[in-house]
């Protein structure tokens, strides 16, 4: 088990699972060259995974590919793959079977994202969006279902969403549109194909830093003014270890009758913003008392 994680200086969180808890399986990751994708399939590969990361920059995938073998001694394949095109991801998976015999987990974590006010943004732009996090998921989710359903597998999906997929936010709104489709799509597809033995769930991380994320969505010195920590209760963002041990735990078999649901895993993050009084952190302790003399005599 990991060690304890206190509020503002977390220690470093171990992993979760047992050693072997993925030995056998083999998962797909999308976007898995970069971010909160390498990070969860290098916890894959040290639980006994097999590991296919793509995503369109072939020369990253091959980088991060040699890193996460030397790092975890497992088996990584890297192919190039845009989620946009639906021959693309067929092409990928047939590499990806010929390679490994059998896919048993999709992680669906490719993303674009950019902080835009709506109406400075093109169609092209908002459509930009919508067809990596939306329609990619979909693309992969269809070839995946194909594939578990006429081969009798009883495959298994992992959304990576936001918890504005549930929220909205302003300034990110093509995202916010996709991620709700995703979602929408993990709750339809968990009922649809739970008969088939397959599983479809999501996880709404909330901020975990990365050079992606973080380039486009806190550009500058806006990382330091618009500082996430500062709207988690728990007052630190996630560390990419915490992330990997739920997705690890979500794609194993620990996690089997789990179907259809959404984690949340951002310290409070999205709660914080929405209770109406919460904003009375703000108040001194020592201001308390005249507050109670003051209600008292109401
Ligand atoms: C306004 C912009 C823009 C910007 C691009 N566009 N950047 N418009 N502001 N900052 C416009 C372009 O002008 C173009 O429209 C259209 O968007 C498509 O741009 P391309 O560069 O041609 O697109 P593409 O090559 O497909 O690149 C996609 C991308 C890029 C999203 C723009 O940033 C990318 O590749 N991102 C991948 C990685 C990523 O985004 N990671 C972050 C995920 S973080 P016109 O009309 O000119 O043709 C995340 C976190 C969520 O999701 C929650 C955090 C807490
Ligand atoms: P990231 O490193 O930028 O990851 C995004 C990945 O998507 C990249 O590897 C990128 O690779 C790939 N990608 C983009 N367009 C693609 C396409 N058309 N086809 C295939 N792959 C494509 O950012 P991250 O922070 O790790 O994000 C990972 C996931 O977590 C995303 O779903 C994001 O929305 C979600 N998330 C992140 C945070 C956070 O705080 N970081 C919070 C909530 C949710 P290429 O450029 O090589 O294609």
């Amino acid at each position: 088990m990991s060690e304890s994680i206190t509020t503002n200086n977390p220690a470093p969180v171990g992993g979760m699972l047992k050693e072997d808890a993925l030995k056998g399986k083999t998962i797909i990751i999308t976007g898995g060259g970069t971010g909160l994708g390498k990070s969860m399939g290098t916890y894959f590969l040290k639980l006994g995974a097999n590991l296919v990361i793509t995503s369109r920059k072939l020369d990253v995938l091959k980088q991060t590919a040699s890193e996460m073998e030397s790092e975890t001694g497992g088996k990584v394949l890297a192919l190039a793959c845009d989620v946009r095109k639906y021959d693309e991801v067929e092409n990928m998976l047939k590499q990806a079977i010929a390679v490994f015999g059998r896919v048993d987990v999709l992680l669906n974590n490719a993303a674009g994202n950019f902080i835009s006010p709506t109406e400075r943004l093109s169609a092209n732009a908002f459509s930009a969006i919508i067809d990596i996090v939306l329609k990619g998921s979909a693309n992969c989710s269809l070839a995946l279902g194909k594939y578990w359903i006429s081969e009798k597998i009883p495959g298994n999906i992992l959304n990576i969403v936001t918890t504005y997929a549930f929220t909205g936010s302003a300034y990110v709104v093509p995202s916010a549109c996709a991620k709700g489709g995703v979602l929408a799509m993990t709750r339809s597809l968990a009922v649809e194909w739970g008969r088939h033995g397959i599983r479809t769930n999501a996880i709404a991380p909330g901020p975990f830093p990365t050079k992606g994320a973080w380039e486009r969505l806190l550009p500058g010195d806006m990382a330091k003014k618009f500082d996430f920590k500062n709207r988690v209760p728990l007052k630190r963002v996630g560390e990419h270890q915490e992330l990997a041990n739920l997705a690890a735990f979500l794609v194993s078999d620990f996690s089997g009758y789990i179907n259809g649901e959404v984690i949340t895993i951002d310290g409070g993050e999205w709660l914080q913003g929405a209770g109406q009084f919460n904003g009375l952190e703000m108040i001194p302790a020592e201001m308390w008392d005249n507050i109670e003399k003051a209600t008292r005599s109401a």
